[in-house]
């Protein structure tokens, strides 16, 4: 589009203040203003405001005939163990044919956290202090020595953390990974605005945007390419996980057979919810729909509801974030149309902005409204949805907070549980508390054991067993 037509399609919707500063400005930072302003889709801009902050979208939640969802739980919990065989061999089948890539969304902005650089730079191993995408790097590198065939994997960056993504990746050689066989795209972003409807400025030549969301994948998986590289290499099967969980089993055979056997078009792990307010989605049937139903906006008289059967918590199925997804599905996702799209919450913030004079202003209150996507409000669109059940202990420990729960501190805490946990069950004993957790520091590499599984099979082909003791690290 040309400029002048850019300004006018904002003056037209009522967002000419944008260009407030254009005159004053140098040639690079109008470039920079028009490239942001070009980004922004101004209906979808006004209609969200529309629905979303002029309206109140709360009102309209409606948990009218909501129950549980089902789900396959695991065979120690009473659930089919031929069942189980069944499904891992046929995610098996599916790794040696090359059919599954790893997918990792990491756009997020890790605010939470409070550290300055891309989230999966990290650094959250105990004894070698191995970064979030080293561990990942290896645990796909080694699921692919496992089966034979090298697994692509596809990154989701932002605006923000890409150029410092690719540089990590490069820097440290791709772990050992082919460069060729990891694809790094940038999600969407969406501008802020105030409650008026009026489009943020972050300065006189930059607008106010952000991340469009995890469900931004969706999307971005269609519009960066990436799904054309995977139809080309044969891929038709995606796992989907997020950034700040090393604990995740990147690669799991039983999660992708039950996922193919079932013809499912999106599928996801559950754990039971520790307790009533534990801060996870809750997998639920709405209308005969799989819906999942975040922990704000289930009324805590359900989320403290039991079973009168079992005593557990009746709403027991929560969302971890981990998916198994087919590609037709995204594209079909992605395209939208209809009621396929996925909706957009709002997030009120605080969003560092000017003033009509053009002084930076930093607001201690909320002073507006991001617009973001989310995955799991495509698990009602798919066709035959699977739950399956996982063991917390295997799959789910992010780092979210500095401190206290969901921590560095805790999932260091739960890599070392994990460890002991693999060492025990081959009688190498190692001493722990009553929580499992040991009494020294041991570190297993992924491409030394990515799971039970290949931890006991790299741990009987030993031919002399190293000590079990502080330090040690199997390689
Ligand atoms: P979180 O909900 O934890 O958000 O993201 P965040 O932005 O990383 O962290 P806070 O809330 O600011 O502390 C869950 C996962 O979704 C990804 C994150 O990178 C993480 O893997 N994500 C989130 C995106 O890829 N894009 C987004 O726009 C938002």
């Amino acid at each position: 589009m040309a400029t002048t037509d850019i300004i006018e399609a904002f003056k037209r919707a009522g967002q000419g203040h944008v260009f407030a500063f254009y005159d004053e400005l140098d040639t690079a930072a109008r470039e920079h203003l028009l490239a942001d302003a070009a980004e922004i889709d101004l209906d979808e801009t006004a209609r969200l405001h529309r629905t979303l902050v002029a309206g109140n979208a709360s009102a309209a939640l409606n948990f009218d005939g909501l129950t549980p969802a089902p789900y396959e739980p695991l065979p120690e919990n009473g659930g089919d163990a031929a069942a189980w065989a069944a499904a891992k061999t046929a995610g098996e089948d599916a790794l040696r044919a090359g059919r599954v890539a790893a997918f990792v969304v990491a756009g997020g902005q890790g605010t939470r956290l409070g550290y300055d650089g891309p989230k999966g730079t990290y650094p959250v191993t105990p004894l070698k202090k191995k970064t979030l995408f080293q561990v990942f790097a290896e645990k796909i590198r080694a699921a692919g020595l496992h089966y034979g065939k090298p697994i692509h994997w596809f990154i989701m960056t932002s605006h923000v953390n890409h150029a410092a993504t690719e540089a990590f990746f490069k820097q440290h050689d791709w772990f050992g990974l082919s460069p060729s066989r990891v694809h790094l795209f940038r999600q969407g972003r969406m501008p802020a605005v105030d409650p008026n409807g009026k489009i943020l400025l972050e300065t006189k030549s930059s607008i106010a945007m952000s991340p469009d969301g995890h469900g931004g994948s969706l999307r971005a998986l269609q519009r960066s390419g990436a799904l054309d590289i995977m139809e080309r290499e044969g891929i038709d099967t995606l796992s989907y996980f997020q950034v700040d969980n090393p604990l995740i089993r990147v690669i799991d055979p039983a999660f992708i057979g039950w996922h193919l056997l079932r013809r499912s078009e999106m599928s996801s792990k559950m754990i039971p919810k520790a307790y009533a307010e534990e801060k996870i989605g809750h997998f639920c049937i709405q209308n005969n729909r799989l819906v999942v139903v975040e922990y704000s906006d289930l009324p805590m008289a359900l989320q403290k509801e039991t079973d009168p059967a079992t005593g557990r918590l009746r709403f027991i199925a929560g969302s971890i974030a981990i998916h198994i997804l087919d590609t037709k599905f995204i594209r079909r996702m992605a395209a939208g149309g209809g009621d396929v799209e996925l909706p957009f919450h709002r997030a009120d913030k605080k969003i560092p902005t000017i003033d009509a004079a053009g002084n930076p202003v930093k607001p201690e209150k909320p002073n507006g409204v991001k617009f973001e996507m989310f995955v799991f409000d495509a698990v009602p669109h798919a066709k035959n949805p699977v739950i399956i059940e996982t063991l917390r202990a295997n799959d789910f420990s992010p780092v979210k907070n500095a401190a206290g729960l969901d921590s560095p501190k805790t999932c260091c805490e739960d890599q070392l549980r994990q460890f002991a946990r693999w060492l025990n069950a081959n009688k190498a004993p190692v001493e722990t508390d009553a929580t499992g957790l040991p009494k020294i520091t041991v570190e297993v590499s992924p491409l030394f054991g990515y799971d039970e599984d290949t931890f006991a099979e790299s741990w009987n082909r030993l031919p002399t067993k190293p000590a079990v003791a502080d330090g040690l690290y199997l390689e």
